[in-house]
């Protein structure tokens, strides 16, 4: 019998051990820009209810967790999110500024309620004439697949990745949640730096973010991405200067906002705005130059028509697309011609999806295709950008540079 208790009150402290460590940290942390990414970061945390004093202690130097250690304490705002319907999960954002560029800084996140996160670090991109490395790559979802190319996106230590929409395909439905936490939990296993450091996220939407509610309100037709990814910029397309020399524009392929109208005047201003930035890149989910689906399709005529004669006017250096579950890298291409210098395309989106079928013979624009899974890989300088495609094998199946 005190054999049997003895059991018993194992097994309750075991149970209590394990309740206390799943309550005890955030749900999620994660990490994204809404700011020069070589002096600030957004540290993201889904907390599991609404708590006061959400906090991040961080400093240049590791603590171990140690929370009195850290030099700063920077408290965590706030953000009300419709993810608090689902099961009280509440959002908040410590924004950090005037960080140290290309400095590793170590953190702890969380609450005294809930509990803290253990040590991690994170690493601000270099900015000026420095160099720099990004990997990009969208449609991912969360197959094997998806942590077999996450893990060898992390091996390449970029600054950050760059994902064209089409995350976990949980399609703006809050039935399909334990997606968005499944693919998080990827994300943060495997895409992580040479030195476990976590890689800052930059996100485009794509159509398996949004749901098929009618709405204004951007946050019910897409619950899940605006409210964890809708404050990269001031709407959910915006651009991100990387350095002194290289522009990302994240683009909106029609899935909440138009290719035309506020986006089109928008993207005006922005390459004006940007016009003697070196390297210009644009990040979206459906291709302009598609290379499984019809070349007629709707969003890929609205891409050719409202940003293609931007795209060739500013010298748009690559474009990166997605949707179509294949591996392109167009021929350069202005005014929808071949010619010898233009921008080149590269997609379509098998960063972890089934690859699609291509044509038997190349679509007059493509220099190469295939049905390969792959992520890119961009080196940026300020002499040139040598981008390469990785397959699931860490194979790399193409390499060339723009000057
Ligand atoms: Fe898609």
């Amino acid at each position: 019998m005190a054999r049997y208790q003895f059991h018993l009150r194992f097994l309750f402290v075991v149970l209590f051990v394990l309740s206390v460590a799943a309550v005890g940290q955030p749900k999620h942390v994660y990490l994204t820009y809404s700011d020069d990414p070589a002096t600030s970061i957004d540290i993201n945390l889904l907390i599991v209810r609404k708590s006061p004093g959400v906090s991040v202690y961080w400093d240049s130097q590791p603590h171990n967790g140690e929370k009195e250690k850290y030099a700063h304490c920077t408290e965590a705002t706030y953000y009300k999110t419709v993810l608090e319907i689902l099961d009280r999960r509440a959002l908040y954002v410590a924004a950090l500024k005037n960080l140290a560029p290309g400095q590793t800084y170590y953190f702890i996140a969380g609450d005294e309620k809930n509990g803290f996160s253990e040590e991690k670090s994170f690493r601000t991109m270099r900015g000026g004439m420095a160099p720099f490395r990004f990997v990009t790559g969208g449609d991912m979802n969360i197959y094997p697949r998806t942590e077999k190319l996450a893990k060898l996106a992390g091996e390449q230590d970029p600054d950050f990745v760059a994902v064209g929409g089409d995350l976990p395909y949980a399609n703006g439905l809050f039935a399909e949640y334990n997606d968005w936490d499944e693919w998080f939990r990827i994300w943060n296993t495997y895409i992580v730096g040479r030195d476990g450091r976590m890689i800052p996220i930059v996100a485009a939407i794509g159509n398996h973010e949004v749901n098929s509610y009618e709405s204004d309100n951007i946050e019910l037709r897409s619950p899940f991405f605006v409210s964890l990814f809708g404050r990269q910029g001031e709407s959910i397309y915006f651009s991100r200067k990387l350095s002194d020399y290289a522009v990302l524009f994240v683009l909106d392929t029609g899935h909440l906002f138009p290719h035309d109208g506020a986006q089109l005047d928008w993207l005006k201003t922005e390459f004006e705005k940007f016009k003697d930035v070196k390297y210009k890149f644009a990040l979206y989910h459906v291709p302009l130059y598609p290379t499984h689906r019809p070349y007629e399709g709707p969003a890929s005529v609205a891409g050719r028509t409202y940003w293609g004669p931007l795209f060739d006017q500013y010298g748009l250096t690559v474009g990166f697309e997605n949707h179509d579950h294949v591996f392109k890298r167009s021929k350069p291409l202005r005014g929808n011609q071949v010619v010898r210098k233009g921008t080149v395309y590269v997609g379509d989106g098998t960063f972890g999806v089934e690859p699609r079928t291509v044509d038997p013979q190349p679509r007059w624009y493509n220099e190469k295709e295939g049905s390969i899974a792959h992520f890119w890989v961009v080196d940026v300088t300020p002499k040139k950008v040598s981008l390469k495609a990785i397959d699931e094998d860490g194979k790399t199946i193409d390499a060339f540079s723009v000057r």
